[in-house]
């Protein structure tokens, strides 16, 4: 037995030196070390063998099966040299991809919360037969303000620190302090009734904390109609809350003042945390009181729809404005909004 070993190794070793390619290697490998190959046929005839005797051929053989393993990836590596070399040398090509090799892990994108939060709004604003619309990041100042029935040196702006673009000629410019400009836009070239949301980033010129950025994401709601009420606002409001939280979620009204809008509202939604678990901590979502803050909205003012040419005898409306980080915080319970601009892909990588 010891000399048959000896035997398929002395041959192994010539066979191998003659070897030019992968496919006289695979013939080897198989030869040698395959199923019904010379190794599996010593290890079948091990069981012929007793004693001492059996357990020597044994651990010759598996030292055997080593060294063969060993020198056929050794030959593997220089087969593949080989061909780069011929392949650059004489076919003037880089080098000839090896398709065996196992291939690297790609790792897929996620989608951010703030997109996931936008879709899902979409979604139920458009089964309640809202279309979208959308304007662009840099506005005029009028879009922005005038229109809005914010005049200049209006007290008012200073509810929107705003950063100011330096363009050399023409209209002045801004970054869109709220996605308000996009209702003068659509009702400039729209003809009532309609009912739009309109997604998008918006931008202030203020200090940053655990609440706020200078750049978030609002999403604007109008709908123009008539005989459209602050009921109307209250029920769309509700049925999105509801689906967007997943629970039967109420709302109220507080008196609060925008320009755009009379009469105006600060819309309180009642805690979807508090409400279902009855905690004895301080919530994290309303902080203990049983209501959040989520939106700004009201009835769209009549010198708004004079701007854009809508006649208030005839039509009225209600819009709204809604943070879409804010809801993003809640849904999944986040309490810092720098992390949704941040990069931090451990953060990114746990919403689908
Ligand atoms: N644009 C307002 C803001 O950003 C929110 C708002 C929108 C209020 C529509 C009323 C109506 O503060």
């Amino acid at each position: 037995m010891k000399d048959e070993l000896d035997k398929i190794k002395k041959e192994f070793l010539q066979e191998i030196e003659k070897v030019k390619n992968s496919k006289e290697l695979e013939n080897i490998k198989v030869a040698y070390l395959g199923r019904k190959g010379f190794i599996a046929e010593v290890f079948k005839n091990l069981k012929s063998l007793s004693g001492e005797v059996k357990k020597d051929v044994g651990r010759d053989a598996n030292i055997l099966k080593n060294e063969i393993e060993q020198r056929i990836n050794e030959k593997v590596a220089e087969v593949a040299k080989d061909i780069n070399e011929f392949a650059e040398k004489k076919l003037g090509i880089g080098h000839i991809l090896d398709v065996s090799a196992p291939s690297k892990r790609i790792s897929l994108g996620s989608r951010h919360p703030i997109t996931l939060v936008k879709e899902e709004a979409e979604r139920i604003f458009s089964s309640m037969g809202f279309e979208v619309a959308e304007g662009p990041e840099a506005e005029t100042e009028y879009n922005n303000f005038d229109a809005l029935n914010i005049p200049k040196n209006h007290p008012a702006r200073d509810m929107w620190d705003t950063f100011w673009l330096d363009n050399k000629k023409g209209e002045k410019l801004l970054l869109r302090t709220h996605t308000s400009p996009v209702q003068i836009r659509y009702m400039k070239t729209h003809k009532p009734p309609f009912r739009i949301i309109a997604p998008g980033r918006t931008f202030r010129y203020e200090a940053t904390d655990a609440r706020h950025d200078i750049q978030f994401y609002q999403l604007e709601g109008l709908m123009i109609g008539k005989d459209i009420s602050l009921a109307n606002l209250k029920g769309v409001i509700e049925v999105f809350l509801s689906r967007f939280f997943h629970t039967k979620t109420e709302v109220r009204f507080l008196p609060s003042y925008f320009p755009f809008v009379e009469p105006g509202v600060e819309v309180e939604a009642a805690c979807f945390l508090c409400a279902k678990e009855k905690t004895e901590k301080r919530c994290p979502v309303c902080g203990g009181s049983g209501w959040f803050e989520i939106m700004g909205a009201g009835m769209v003012h009549r010198a708004v729809l004079e701007e854009v040419g809508i006649s208030p005898a005839k039509w009225q409306g209600f819009a709204f404005g809604v943070g879409l980080d804010r809801l993003a915080l809640l849904k999944y319970k986040i309490d810092d909004i720098r992390l949704l601009y941040g990069t931090d892909v451990r953060f990114l990588k746990q919403f689908k």
